[in-house]
């Protein structure tokens, strides 16, 4: 079922969900096929759509990719420790992800994006067309998840260890990138504010940088 969202407020409050996913609720596979179509509906250069995605609901699998997954995340913590104690920001964002770590194996859903070919050292050209023919597509997933009362969050830890990942998820690595690891799961209440962003004249350039 929709929530009650303008596009508009789709698109400011698809907020990292990590604290309010509802660990106890499951995912209807009819609401994820619906969320794909429409994620299907993005765009992929040449009209390649050499896109996938892998939906893990198996708990050995999660548990698999919890383990990869809390490992990165162990070592992100360790790194931004000093950081979290001189900035609550940082020491919010901090918490949150420590308690997704704990939790990661608990989110009914996983969804990891995919797309054909490796460009591994290619030129930005390469590099740029590959990624913008899955992410644009996976944030669609996402915000149409959010469009539904699901709730997720861009992660790309697990992928320091995407190679073990492919083999969990039999995805031939030589020849499919991974671009990220999307938790997906009901939120606890659906009301989520935008985020405190830069000022627009610090990034939006007219004419010229
Ligand atoms: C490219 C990218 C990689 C990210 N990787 C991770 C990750 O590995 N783990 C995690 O918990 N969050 C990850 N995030 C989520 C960011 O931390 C998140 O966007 C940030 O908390 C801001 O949230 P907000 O947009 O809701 O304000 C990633 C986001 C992006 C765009």
């Amino acid at each position: 079922m929709l929530l009650d969202l303008t596009p508009d407020a789709v698109l400011a409050t698809t907020r990292a969900v990590r604290k309010r996913l509802d660990l106890t609720r499951p995912v209807e596979r009819a609401v994820l096929e619906e969320c794909l179509r429409l994620a299907q509906q993005a765009p992929t250069a040449s009209y390649a759509q050499n896109w996938h995605f892998v939906v893990i609901t198996d708990p050995k699998r999660r548990a698999g990719l919890g383990e990869l997954w809390r490992g990165a995340a162990r070592s992100y913590l360790e790194r931004r420790a000093a950081a979290a104690a001189a900035d609550e920001r940082i020491a919010r964002l901090v918490d949150a992800v420590r308690y997704l770590a704990d939790h990661i194996h608990e989110v009914p859903v996983h969804v990891v994006p995919c797309v054909e070919g490796r460009t591994d050292r290619a030129p930005v050209v390469a590099q740029a067309s590959r990624w913008g023919s899955i992410i644009p597509a996976a944030w669609s997933f996402m915000l149409a998840a959010r469009a539904r009362g699901l709730g997720t969050v861009w992660t790309t830890f697990h992928l320091r260890r995407e190679r073990e990942a492919a083999e969990l998820l039999g995805i031939p690595f030589e020849s499919v990138m991974q671009a990220a690891l999307i938790p997906v799961a009901y939120t606890v209440g659906t009301d989520f504010k935008p985020a405190a962003r830069h000022p627009l004249d610090t990034m939006a350039h007219w004419d010229r940088w």
